[in-house]
């Protein structure tokens, strides 16, 4: 099993619509997928009836030993998709004291998804790279940074490599895929010259040739929690993060 955590320093980049995306684009190639929310804020189970918010999920698993992973998946419409929601125990984040026993329970986490063939788990997290976050970087095998088109955006994306580069020496295996791109506007000058001063600034295998434009079906997906694809008119969107994949899979040696 390859897990993929998307995470950045900064909130509101994107990094829950290109999970969701993302983990439907496995999913639709036939890999068997788990999208994982690990945000306490839990938007991915906004994709769900109102009761998922009612769901156990991530949290819990961390805060108690009992819990099986079994009793946590909700699938999806796709057999191949399945997701695990935030659920109700987020204390464990708010107060910013993890207990010792969260890496051995990340670890378990892997293991079972592992154990129930799972191929892909994609981990939304939230913004920062403290916290839950930071455990879940510390066992994860890649990391993908969506980072907004715009020029004040970029700006953490230096520091976000940086720690991301001290956090290799806890998990030395940890692929970081680098930046994609996401809610580029290309008639506009200052969106464009974003992606172009990233690439200067940064090793060019660090920066995804996919970029995520602004439109309108990822507001209209998002607020049904929906990968934005499945909506009408959405097979753009599909071959789009399906070269995303593609990318991905080719960082990663999968061909
Ligand atoms: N490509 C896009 N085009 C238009 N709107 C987008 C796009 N990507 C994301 N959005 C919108 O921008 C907002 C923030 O996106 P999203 O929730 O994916 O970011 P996030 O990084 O997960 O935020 P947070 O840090 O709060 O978890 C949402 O309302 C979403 O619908
Ligand atoms: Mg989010």
């Amino acid at each position: 099993m390859v897990t993929i955590a998307i995470s950045s320093q900064k909130g509101g980049v994107g990094k829950t619509t290109v999970a969701i995306n993302l983990a439907h684009a496995f999913g639709r190639n036939g890999n068997r997928t788990v999208l994982v929310d690990a945000d306490p804020q839990g938007s991915v189970g906004l994709s769900l009836t109102r009761q998922s918010r009612l769901l156990a999920g991530f949290y819990d698993y961390i805060d108690d030993a009992e819990v099986k992973v079994g009793g946590l998946l909700v699938p999806t419409r796709m057999q191949t998709l399945s997701l695990i929601p935030a659920g109700q125990a987020s204390d464990y984040d708010l107060n910013g004291t993890p207990s010792s026993g969260v890496a051995s329970r990340l670890r378990n986490l892997h293991g079972e998804l592992a154990d129930l063939g799972i191929d892909i788990c994609i981990i939304d997290t939230a913004a920062g790279l403290f916290g839950a976050t930071a455990d879940v970087l510390s066992m994860a095998d890649a990391v993908l940074m969506p980072q907004q088109a715009e020029p004040l955006g970029i700006r953490s994306v230096p520091k976000m490599l940086e720690a991301l580069t001290r956090m290799r020496i806890a998990n030395p295996r940890l692929v970081i895929l680098g930046v994609v791109l996401t809610m580029m506007q290309e008639h506009l000058p200052e969106s464009r010259d974003t992606g172009k001063a990233l690439r200067a600034i940064m090793p060019p295998e660090m920066v995804m040739n996919t970029v995520v434009p602004r439109g309108d079906l990822f507001v209209t997906a998002s607020a049904r929690g929906l990968p934005a694809g499945v909506m009408e008119g959405g097979d753009e969107v599909l071959a789009l993060f399906d070269r995303l994949r593609i990318e991905i899979e080719s960082r990663l040696g999968f061909i």
